[in-house]
């Protein structure tokens, strides 16, 4: 099934390290992707924006079992240099395995190289984007534009599955359809059973439209019909997973075999671990403010690890922002992470406020 250069052929399995919290889980079943046993069935989803390496890392020890890096254009993929602006983009650190890249484009011919470059740069999994609703990439005929062309979008999971080597799982994102109307489903369903018939390991759905994008909610009675229609194939499902409580309820309500949490893991990396907990019966821990200092701590320094300091402070300003909401005093922490001016100063308010 494969055509892939004998270097990614010679490449051995990667290693699975799990460092989060090992707790048992309960009544759910593991994931598994592929060949890739991925285990407690919450994951974390590619989020343009924030799931760099440091998010990453820092869901990985707080319990997710599987990351996605944010999207990348294959052509961007492609011309990646190892400049230090932007080649923290394919680093893959030993602990975030199994970790997935995520691929969008337009043309099908494009994303077979750029998945094997993903793979050469280490991630476990590759996985298609085919839900994208921003204005940009739909206008350039990427991302959500493809479920309104089965036979294109099909093209490029063939062109995918054909370039990276066996072991190497080949997923899809999706949205539930362009719009609500009946042409609209019947290529969802199209794109869906094709792909599994191409070598597909798993599908991820989000229960929003691309034309609703995040207005209203995502229909969950859409992911039980999807995952029904689909049988022993892998579904995860996305969308309104803010608390664990709306993980398991997705998980029993909908009969998926995993869930992606999106924005509910941005700014709260500990919902991996209170849905573990949740699952086993055990009771709820809620971050004082010293375990938030020690996280945000620790994703700055991530941060400084792969990036230059300037990159670093927009970085952590926005996950400051982001975290202050779990601050009794959010309004103030909020507007001194945002007005930070450089990394020492973004430290000061940790000093300020998180003692
Ligand atoms: C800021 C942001 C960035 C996102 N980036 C990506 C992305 O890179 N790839 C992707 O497949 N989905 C992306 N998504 C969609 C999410 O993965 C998810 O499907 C969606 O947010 C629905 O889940 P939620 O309602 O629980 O947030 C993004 C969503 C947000 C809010």
């Amino acid at each position: 099934m494969t055509n892939a250069t004998s270097l990614l052929d010679d490449m051995p399995p990667p290693i699975r390290s799990y460092t989060g919290p090992q707790i048992a889980l309960g009544d759910l079943r593991p994931l598994t992707i592929g060949n890739v046993p991925i285990g407690f069935p919450v994951v974390q989803a590619a989020l343009s924006g924030y799931s760099d390496g440091p998010m990453r890392i820092v869901a990985r020890r707080l319990g997710a079992s599987y990351t996605l890096a944010e999207v990348m254009i294959d052509r961007f993929v492609l011309e990646l240099k190892q400049r230090r602006r932007t080649r923290h983009r394919l680093l893959v650190t030993d602990e975030e395995h199994p970790v997935g890249g995520q691929l969008m484009g337009s043309d099908p011919a494009d994303f077979g190289p750029a998945a094997k470059k993903l793979v050469e740069a280490g991630f476990d999994i590759i996985d298609i984007n085919f839900g994208c609703p921003v204005k940009t990439a739909v206008g350039g005929c990427r991302g959500g534009y493809h479920l309104s062309q089965p036979d294109v979008a099909l093209e490029i999971v063939s062109r995918t599955r054909a370039a990276v080597p066996d072991h190497i799982p080949v997923t899809l994102k999706m949205r539930r359809g362009l719009d609500d109307s009946d042409e609209s489903r019947e290529r969802f369903f199209r794109i869906l059973d094709g792909a599994f018939a191409r070598g597909v390991a798993a599908v991820t759905v989000h229960g929003r439209t691309v034309e609703q994008r995040y207005v209203g909610p995502s229909n969950w009675d859409f992911l039980r019909e999807v995952k029904q229609h689909a049988g022993a194939k892998t579904i995860i499902g996305s969308g309104d997973l803010f608390t664990a409580q709306a993980c398991l309820e997705m998980l029993r309500d909908t009969g998926v075999d995993g869930v992606s949490v999106a924005r509910g893991a941005i700014g709260n990396p500990w919902i991996f671990e209170q849905v573990r907990r949740l699952a086993a019966g055990l009771p709820q821990l809620e971050p004082d403010v010293s375990e938030q200092r020690r996280v945000l701590n620790l994703q700055c320094e991530l941060c400084l690890q792969s990036t230059e300091e300037s990159q670093t402070l927009s970085t952590m300003r926005m996950f400051g922002i982001k975290f202050a909401r779990m601050h009794s005093h959010h309004a103030e922490v909020r507007s001194a992470f945002a007005t930070a001016r450089s990394v020492a100063a973004w430290r000061e308010v940790l000093d300020h406020w998180y003692s």
